[in-house]
């Protein structure tokens, strides 16, 4: 396929965010409140901002580069840039990675339909805390509800990549991430505004490092990946449809800043009414999804309307944040197909999207019904996280930090970096340097010290 007919995000604005919407997910609202509760509150957050920006920001770009050079899918792109070397594996790990993790990541999706279906029919009200885990545990396990739900996210996800780059991904990208936007500042005013709430905002902005320690540090560099899609071509994906004056440094940092800032107000919603209530935020998916919905009600006790918005508008943000962030998956492995097999595009989604379906409903019987659906002793749920998120991810992002870094000729790299010649790039010899040394020093580090926890 040459370079004309390509599609592409038809604006700089939109290849933001599209970026952004990848990048913003149920690792922003789930995760890093979770992490930040779990590791010390506002001292959490500093080191995870070092990472971000440390880190985070120059393996992204070396995702953009080679997505923008090669306008290619991931696995096209590692062949384009190195023809006849084995780099294509890395490419092709991606691809698979994205898969795994769109399979397992629309399960929990799924979940959030449920909850914006219970919270529209005001099923939470009255409920005692028992009742909610209960309502939980039932759900998760049931054989079929979680399904449909499952389904229903992974056809949504379809619907918008069966339209195309442009008109599917940049356009629901340019509606959604707004709408996300203003959800999570009504919610913030909701929950900053509750009795109590200021305990809530201390321990989001007082740090206190007592609580750290060299697990922090790994916490925040996985929250960090995780949650700005590094690592599996998602956004190299991307940054082949970006256009050839698209800034690659200025985008990655309106990335990570909008990723970050969405992260930290999430943090705004949750921990100020959890501490309203006395209620510490506790880990795991339990946490939005048995610990929230009884804070929200308790914290609104008395003013039953406020409490019925505040938590279907929540559950519509998640449902929101995290499509955005399927669609980049799904597109991984649709432009794969597409450009590799010579599949049509519609086709190759449907591919993607059948297959993820057999994953995914496995997955989700893995919860209940299908406990014996495991390997290595894990339920195929808890393995796919397991491997993609400890194993694949960091690996992709470490080897595409050093093809950018070692492998990739340097004027290449300049070349992408200032648009040929039309930009100034200060920072690239810092990149460079974080890409050859420090990248994948700190993910060996991380996976030495997660082999030891197994
Ligand atoms: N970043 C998304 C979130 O925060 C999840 C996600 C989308 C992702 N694409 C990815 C994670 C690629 C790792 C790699 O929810």
């Amino acid at each position: 396929m040459n370079k004309i007919d390509r599609a592409g995000f038809g604006s700089k604005l939109g290849a933001i965010l599209a970026s952004a919407g990848s990048a913003v997910g149920l690792g922003n609202i789930w995760r890093f409140p979770y992490e930040t509760g779990n590791y010390g509150g506002a001292a959490f957050i500093l080191i995870y901002l070092g990472c971000v920006f440390a880190l985070g920001l120059p393996i992204m770009i070396s995702e953009f580069i080679i997505g923008r050079r090669s306008h290619a899918n991931t696995a096209g792109a590692f062949q384009k840039l190195a023809p006849g070397t084995q780099w294509k594996w890395v490419g092709r790990l991606g691809v698979i990675t994205a898969f795994l993790i769109l399979s397992f990541y629309s399960v929990v999706a799924g979940w959030t339909l449920e909850y914006v279906f219970e919270a529209a029919g005001n099923g939470f009200a009255g409920r005692t805390p028992e009742q909610f885990v209960e309502s939980f545990d039932l759900f998760s396990t049931n054989p079929w509800r979680p399904l449909i739900w499952l389904v229903l996210f992974l056809l949504a996800t379809h619907y918008i990549i069966a339209k195309g780059v442009e008109k599917g991904i940049e356009r629901s990208s340019k509606v959604m991430m707004p709408v996300l936007f203003v959800l999570i500042l009504v919610l913030v005013g909701c929950s900053v505004s509750l009795p109590g709430a200021s305990a809530g905002i201390e321990f989001l902005l007082k740090p206190d490092f007592s609580k750290v320690d060299s697990n922090v540090f790994l916490a925040a560099l996985g929250q960090a990946f995780f949650s700005l899609s590094l690592g599996m071509g998602c956004l190299c994906t991307y940054a082949s449809y970006f256009k050839k004056d698209t800034p690659l440094i200025k985008t990655a940092v309106s990335v990570g800043l909008i990723d970050t800032f969405i992260a930290i107000l999430a943090g705004f919603i949750i921990f100020p009414a959890a501490f309203s209530v006395g209620i510490q935020p506790d880990a795991g998916p339990s946490l939005i999804f048995i610990t929230l919905p009884n804070v929200f009600h308790r914290a609104f006790e008395g003013m039953p309307f406020l409490a019925y918005i505040f938590s279907l508008l929540f559950y519509l943000l998640l449902a929101v944040a995290a499509l955005t962030s399927t669609i980049s998956m799904h597109e991984v492995a649709t432009a794969y197909i597409h450009e590799e097999f010579k599949v049509v595009r519609k086709r190759a989604a449907a591919i993607v999207t059948g297959g993820c379906i057999i994953i995914g409903v496995l997955c989700s019987l893995s919860l209940g019904v299908g406990r014996n659906i495991a390997l290595f002793g894990l339920p195929l749920f808890d393995l796919l996280d397991f491997v993609t998120a400890k194993f694949l991810m960091p690996l992709g992002g470490a080897l595409m930090a050093v093809f950018v870094g070692w492998y990739l000729d340097k004027r290449i790299v300049w070349e992408e970096l200032t648009n040929d010649g039309a930009l100034k790039a200060q920072s690239y010899k810092l990149i460079i340097f974080i890409l050859k040394f420090i990248a994948p020093a700190a993910i060996f580090i991380i996976f030495i010290n997660e082999l030891n926890v197994i």
